[in-house]
């Protein structure tokens, strides 16, 4: 069965305002009991996913692996590794999501493969300077002998960017050893990924998330970063200040212009989103256009700290850099590489408070979503993980552990891992702490001021309200109707509707407000939101219909708690 679109929106728009949920495949749901999530795990919580109210899964990487970075280290793209099940899992947990009228995301891992990949088992058994090590990038080393690495390139995971094997020579690796780089300039290698970009279509994926999706081509040469960098940093921190000789090359895009045709041959909008981090927004915008990729992560949203003057510039500068592109924006909080946002924004219940109230303002911007699972639990970050239970490979290079936001989500019941895997089951791969009793999804249900409650509660009314959210070509948004994304660029308080429909209104210092405009005839829905450390009253914006806070009132108007936001409704006047 196919998916019908969002109303108002033709069926190739859908990823415009869509709400999607990244499903951390190892810690979503295991229906097997091994103690490690699959995919028929993620079959049998699809009626969930649907009723929260999302119109999307992004599901990270499933295929064959050794696991060695959570299987962004592929060995075989187009079979599902077995601890996630078999193609035919993935098969009917497809059917199914689109029978419920949920599309599926899958991750691409093009970067690099595995070290388990037979081309790389191929390449290390092939002599120097062989046709089977020029699918990666073998280089001699420097110095005498050999013995230094080719260049000063700096591994994301810490420590050099190249490993050296027995006969002397040494390849690339931008992440883990284990994951050593493919050379994009091979036809073989663009071959190849266009082929499993079409395994993967013809079984009815309807999007890709497109990892490190800046990283695949090189510097010719492979020049020296050079000391361009701070002492003391990192190389990585120069990801989005300055160009890395390993990231954002402009040939890049010549692998995205061939992408698309083979997307667009596919009915029903099928899409890309891109993991790619740039110099500039300018920088970003080139991934992203009618002949290359559809939406790029919007990671300086997920990086704002908690202030309104922090989250007003990464929202105008986001609604800015929709207008260069022409396509609505994405908004994320969380995802399975960062500490999750309850921690972020403080931990405890004021990270939850916080966190409670970014997510009103994220369902309330124009654009797309990608919510991370558990979110909407407001789980926090587990930061007492043992250390010999951690995975991630970057602990052990860098200290710095990806761990604590992927622990198994709570499902149901009082001892754990709270109905993460049947009754029997292997001890979860990832051990969730006692407090998630509390936050289980049973423990949650139907209790009114519940996280869970509040997420399902915004996302209905964001689907079912007329000023919300959309972009400028979707039903509801008159601002652009039919237009580019964003004519007009930001609105200053009180202007007209800017970018997505935007409308910023005058507020006291910490407080942001911004409406939606809405059809003729429909109510206007405002977002207000107290970034201050004292309660505000609110007046003009008319009904509170959402808060992520219990409010009061009085005949002086609605008082808005510090850390709450709240979603008003109002007839349109004049
Ligand atoms: C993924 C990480 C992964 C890395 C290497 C990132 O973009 O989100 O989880 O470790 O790519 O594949």
């Amino acid at each position: 069965m196919s998916v019908s679109p969002a109303p108002g929106r033709p069926a190739e728009d859908w990823w415009k305002s869509a709400v999607v949920y990244q499903v951390y495949v190892r810690s979503f749901a295991d229906a097997d009991g091994d103690g490690v999530g699959d995919l028929a795990g993620v079959r049998s919580r699809l009626p969930y996913l649907r009723d929260l109210g999302v119109d999307a899964l992004w599901l990270t990487p499933f295929y064959r692996s050794p696991m060695v970075d959570g299987g962004y280290d592929v060995a075989d793209y187009r079979d599902v590794d077995p601890v996630f099940g078999t193609l035919a899992d993935f098969d009917h947990m497809i059917t199914d999501a689109h029978a419920l009228g949920l599309r599926i995301i899958v991750d691409i891992v093009p970067n690099h493969t595995s070290d388990a990949h037979p081309w790389f088992t191929a390449a290390l058994a092939s002599p120097p300077g062989s046709a089977e090590r020029d699918r990666y990038l073998f280089r001699d080393g420097r110095g005498p002998g050999g013995d230094l690495p080719p260049n000063d390139w700096e591994s994301i995971f810490g420590g050099p960017a190249w490993t050296r094997v027995p006969d002397g020579q040494w390849y690339l690796h931008l992440f883990d050893p284990a994951q050593p780089d493919l050379n994009w300039r091979h036809p073989e290698v663009r071959a190849e990924f266009e082929d499993v970009l079409r395994f993967w279509l013809d079984r009815g994926v309807d999007g890709f998330r497109i990892d490190v999706a800046h990283g695949m081509i090189k510097a010719e040469g492979l020049p020296d970063v050079g000391d361009g960098v701070p002492a003391g940093q990192r190389q990585v921190e120069l990801l989005g200040r300055a160009r890395l000789p390993y990231f954002d090359q402009d040939e890049v895009h010549d692998i995205y212009r061939a992408w698309r045709p083979i997307l667009d041959s596919y009915p029903g909008g099928r899409m890309a989103v891109a993991e790619a981090w740039a110099e500039t927004p300018q920088r970003l915008a080139r991934y992203i256009g009618p002949d290359e990729l559809h939406q790029a992560f919007n990671f300086d949203f997920l990086d704002a700290t908690w202030s309104a003057d922090s989250f007003r510039k990464v929202i105008d500068t986001a609604l800015a850099e929709a207008t260069i592109v022409g396509a609505p924006t994405t908004w994320v909080l969380s995802n399975h590489d960062k500490q999750r946002h309850v921690t972020r924004y403080g931990d405890g219940a004021l990270g939850l408070r916080r966190a409670r109230a970014a997510a009103l303002m994220m369902l309330a911007l124009p654009g797309s979503v990608y919510l991370y699972q558990g979110e909407e639990l407001g789980l926090p970050e587990v930061l007492d993980l043992p250390d010999e239970l951690r995975q991630d490979p970057a602990f052990r290079r860098t200290g710095e552990s990806r761990d604590g936001c992927r622990v198994p989500l709570p499902w149901s019941g009082d001892v754990p891992p709270y109905g993460f895997g049947p009754a029997g089951a292997a001890p979860a791969w990832l051990p969730a702490p006692p407090t998630w009793r509390a936050r289980s999804v049973t423990a949650q249900t139907g209790v009114p001021d519940s996280t869970l409650e509040l997420y399902r509660a915004a996302l209905r009314l964001r689907r079912d309200h007329p000023a919300l959210p959309g972009d400028p070509a979707g039903a509801g948004d008159p601002a652009g109707a039919g237009g580019p994304a964003g004519a007009g660029g930001p609105a200053g308080a009180g202007g007209p509707a800017g970018a997505g429909g935007v409308r910023w209104r005058e507020s006291e210092p910490g407080v942001l407000a911004f409406s939606r405009a809405a059809p003729a005839g429909a109510p206007e829905l405002t977002c207000v939101v107290n970034f201050g450390d004292e309660p505000v009253t609110v007046r003009d914006y008319g009904t509170p219909i959402l808060t992520s806070e219990l409010l009061a009132g009085d005949a002086d108007g609605t008082t808005l708690p510090t850390d709450t936001a709240g979603w008003f409704v109002r007839p349109v006047t004049g």
